[in-house]
């Protein structure tokens, strides 16, 4: 039976390539995030190397969006064996004196209440299968790092304890998961920071391929591990 993933923010970045490295390693999976071309992109790109993928475009805020998808690949495929929260946002006003509060509410909302959200309409499919939890958080949510800003601070902080929380109460489930925190990766994501990084400062860091492969040593591991927290950084961090 082909296992089931399903990865929000999968449309770029390290969502992506989780994608393509799941998919490549024989994984049916199903592609969240807001924008449907890059999704679609992602799923054409699996299926013309022989994996199986296909888009669903969501909110993440949306909960009802959520339950929505969730179903759908549980009515399509019967059953849902791992998901991976890569969607994530930043604003580069970040700080106490130039934040704008509704900002920070919205990133609060996407980086730590959404992964709520999907974990929470995943479980119970999770709990039949034994599943794995891979949640996409930061350096920032491993170290204190006050550049990141507040409210990306604050959510992926809050990160780490919804994750021990769960690997706490679904441990007798079964259900395993992973506190991932990267040092930084050379994506569109960085375009959101105060001073954009150039070329020479992106070829130092991390590729989504790197993470990606972290993410499959996670996916892969037999049902009885689990990897609590992982920091993956490039040499070049400070
Ligand atoms: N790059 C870094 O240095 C770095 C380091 C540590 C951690 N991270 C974290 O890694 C994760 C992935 O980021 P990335 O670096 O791969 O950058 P990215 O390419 O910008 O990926 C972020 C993804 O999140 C999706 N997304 C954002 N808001 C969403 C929403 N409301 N609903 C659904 N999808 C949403 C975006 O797709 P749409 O815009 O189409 O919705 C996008 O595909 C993020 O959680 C980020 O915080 C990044």
């Amino acid at each position: 039976m082909q296992r089931v993933l399903w990865i929000t923010g999968a449309g770029s970045g390290m969502g992506r390539a989780v994608a393509l490295s799941a998919a490549a390693a024989g994984w049916t999976v199903a592609l969240s995030g807001r924008r449907a071309e890059p999704l679609q992109d992602t799923a054409s790109t699996i299926s013309r190397s022989g994996g199986t993928a296909f888009a669903l475009p969501l909110d993440v805020q949306d909960g009802a969006a959520v339950a929505a998808a969730r179903a759908r690949i549980v009515a399509e495929f019967d059953h849902l064996d791992g998901i991976v929260l890569a969607a994530g946002v930043n604003t580069p006003k970040r700080r106490w004196d130039d934040q704008e509060i509704a900002t920070f509410h919205d990133v609060v909302a996407t980086n730590l209440g959404a992964v709520a959200t999907t974990v929470d309409a995943a479980l119970p499919d999770l709990r039949k299968t034994g599943g794995v939890v891979v949640v996409i958080s930061s350096y920032a949510g491993w170290s204190f790092h006050p550049g990141a800003g507040v409210a990306y601070s604050a959510s992926k902080t809050a990160l780490g304890s919804l994750v021990r929380t769960l690997n706490a109460h679904e441990a007798a489930s079964g259900v395993r998961a992973t506190h991932l925190c990267p040092g930084d990766v050379a994506t569109d994501f960085l375009d959101q920071r105060p001073n954009v990084p150039d070329a020479a400062a992106r070829a130092r860091m991390l590729t989504p391929e790197d993470v990606a492969r972290t993410v499959q040593f996670v996916l892969d591991s037999p049902a009885h591990v689990r990897i609590d927290e992982l920091v993956v950084s490039p040499v070049s961090q400070a």
